[in-house]
């Protein structure tokens, strides 16, 4: 008997601009954001069930620690997805990680939005694209970009995309700290170093976009800025060191991504990527690196 299974990629993201903004009543920080989807890739095979309900598994550096029932937001995904199509909730999914965890670069979310995609295939759901990303903005403020992909401009908490389009494939290295950082807790100390000062809007930053559609490594290098990063260095003051040394080896600019504590740096070209993930690595200041390339394509069926 062949049982049927569905095989979803999805990338990481980095933000380019992270522009926080005040507190909203809901809690959540209105934000400017510009995502960038990255080649380091999360897979999510979705098989026709061997009983009811849903069954998770994991493999990947790290997954043994994370949950494999509702406090899963992959398994949260294939909950709703059954629910909005109106179909037994019934899957066996497994994913397997590239993406580090809770390192900032939106890995549960596109875990998320990766199963969407994967049970929508394997349940022959039918779902547009607007359905899709309507639930993923229900699950959590960066899962709809996981869908999308490439290069977006993502405003409200994050979940309403704007595309943007770009010149060529820009290279990275990613540093990988030893564990991960809370997103809330990182936000939270956000707001505890602002306290007492007025929070302008978030904004977009011009020069940011000039440098993605004219493919202009060196000016996206000076452009990129993280409103979180004195947050997360506060949590993790070392994260400061990394940055200095990724600047000395010669990057472009480096930031940590999103809430952190994996450290994004950018270099001129796949062979001064090299280097620097060679220097970075011999430093002694993360747990490992990681190359990779953007803008490429949001979650898509590969088999
Ligand atoms: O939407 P998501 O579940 O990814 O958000 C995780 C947490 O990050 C929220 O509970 C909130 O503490 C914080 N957050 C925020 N403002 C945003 C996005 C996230 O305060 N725009």
């Amino acid at each position: 008997m062949v049982t049927a299974s569905v095989t979803v990629r999805v990338p990481a993201k980095v933000n380019l601009q992270l522009s926080v903004g005040p507190v909203r009543a809901d809690g959540f920080h209105e934000l400017a954001t510009v995502f960038q989807a990255v080649n380091l890739c999360d897979e999510i095979v979705a098989r026709e069930p061997t009983g009811p309900g849903i069954r998770l598994t994991m493999s990947g550096e790290g997954s043994e620690a994370l949950p494999l029932d509702e406090d899963n937001l992959a398994y949260r995904a294939a909950l709703l997805l059954a629910e909005a199509l109106d179909v037994p909730a019934d899957v066996d999914l497994h994913i397997h990680k590239a993406i580090p965890i809770a390192g900032g670069m939106a890995g549960g979310s596109a875990d998320a939005a990766g199963t969407l995609l994967a049970c929508d295939a394997l349940w022959k759901g039918g779902a547009s694209r607007e359905e899709l990303t309507e639930l993923a903005a229900a699950l959590g403020s960066d899962v709809p970009f996981g869908l999308q992909g490439g290069n977006a401009i993502g405003t409200g908490r994050g979940e309403r995309l704007t595309p943007v389009l770009s010149r060529g494939l820009f290279s990275w290295v990613f540093a990988l700290a030893d564990g991960g950082l809370s997103t809330p807790a990182v936000y939270a100390e956000c707001d505890r170093l602002r306290e007492g000062r007025s929070v302008p809007d978030p904004y977009v930053s011009d020069i940011l976009m000039q440098a993605l559609a004219s493919g202009d490594a060196e000016l996206l290098g000076k452009a990129l800025h993280n409103d979180l990063q004195p947050a997360a260095l506060a949590l993790r003051p070392m994260l400061g060191q990394l940055l200095e040394a990724g600047e000395d080896y010669g990057a472009l600019g480096g930031l940590v991504s999103g809430s952190g504590p994996t450290c994004a740096f950018l270099a001129r070209d796949e062979e001064h990527a090299l280097d620097l993930a060679v220097a970075l690595s011999g430093s002694g200041l993360c747990r490992s690196v990681r190359r990779a390339q953007g803008p490429v394509p949001g979650a898509r069926i590969t088999g």
